[in-house]
């Protein structure tokens, strides 16, 4: 039996936002939303694609960069990692797609079908420093009309921090995705940073290149660079149906016109006592 129901989740200024508890767990209400005891059986194949990242960590820009080399070819088009985003798409409209298909996911590991795992797919992992996170999903939130969400950033960034807003707690995200890694050391994750393709794309796409076993020239990967700009990506694809603002700044280190002096000492301290066991390092600024 599904277990989703609509929630109201008040910030501290008094201001809603409108998602699902689905399972304990608080989602967008996306308006196909398959929810997650449907997610648990969507079909795997052997040869599927995983691009796994909390919100906002840039997933459009990885799936962009990866299916190009993938391909070993410029793509043109205005497809975009919705296509077969789980938790958002019914899986009929994906279920053709021609492998390898890249499927994609800001759920957690417990809450995907069991042969992501059992079938050992190959996982993207995209990791972007919580600070910079906190500032785009604040931004998104207030675009997408179903979330419906109106409130100041002074209000939001304390219940952003325990993880009242869409997928929960960033921390929860990463501290569960080290444990997935360490119990499953056999499972073919490539984890990369955003700040590490904003630092040097061309590095990254060669791991990335290594990952999927694939060989380009650096010729090619510097033609994928200029076709995954921003300025590119957003010229080309269409606007989500939701009407939701995905293609925004796009940089490292924005937080700063954010975080009051206050906001980041707190946030620090927090942070450093949530994340105290956490090998994990960012990158705050370039
Ligand atoms: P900002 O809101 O900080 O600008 P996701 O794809 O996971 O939803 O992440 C969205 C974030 O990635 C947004 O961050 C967006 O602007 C940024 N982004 C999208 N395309 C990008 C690109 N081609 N290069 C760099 N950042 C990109």
């Amino acid at each position: 039996m599904s277990q989703k129901q609509i929630v109201e989740v008040v910030d501290d200024g008094g201001d809603t936002a409108t998602l699902v508890n689905d399972n304990g767990f608080p989602l967008p209400n996306f308006p196909e939303g398959i929810g997650i005891d449907r997610v648990r059986s969507v079909k795997i194949r052997d040869d599927d694609i995983l691009i796994s990242t909390y919100p906002k960590s840039g997933t459009h820009w990885v799936f962009e960069i990866a299916r190009e080399l993938l391909a070993g070819k410029i793509i043109d088009d205005d497809v975009t990692k919705g296509q077969a985003f789980v938790e958002m798409v019914p899986e009929e409209k994906y279920a053709d797609l021609p492998s390898p298909r890249f499927l994609n996911t800001h759920l957690l590991m417990k809450h995907l079908p069991d042969d992501v795992r059992n079938k050992k797919i190959k996982i993207i992992y995209v990791l972007r420093n919580p600070k910079d996170v906190a500032v785009s999903l604040y931004n998104f939130l207030r675009t997408i009309p179903f979330i419906n969400y109106k409130g100041e950033w002074k209000n939001y960034l304390r219940p952003f921090f325990q993880g009242k807003f869409i997928y929960g707690s960033w921390m929860d995200y990463v501290l569960d995705w080290e444990q997935v890694k360490k119990d499953n050391p056999d499972l073919p994750v490539l984890t990369l940073f955003y700040e590490d393709i904003k630092e040097d794309q061309m590095r990254e796409m060669r791991r990335i290149c290594e990952f999927l076993g694939v060989e380009r020239t650096d010729d090619f990967l510097s033609k994928v660079c200029d076709n995954t700009t921003i300025a590119s990506m957003s010229t080309r694809k269409k606007p989500d149906d939701s009407g939701a603002k995905v293609f925004r700044k796009g940089g490292v280190g924005g937080w700063k016109n954010w975080f009051t002096v206050a906001q980041n000492e707190w946030w620090d301290r927090l942070y450093q006592e949530r994340m105290a066991d956490c090998p994990l390092q960012f990158k705050y600024t370039l």
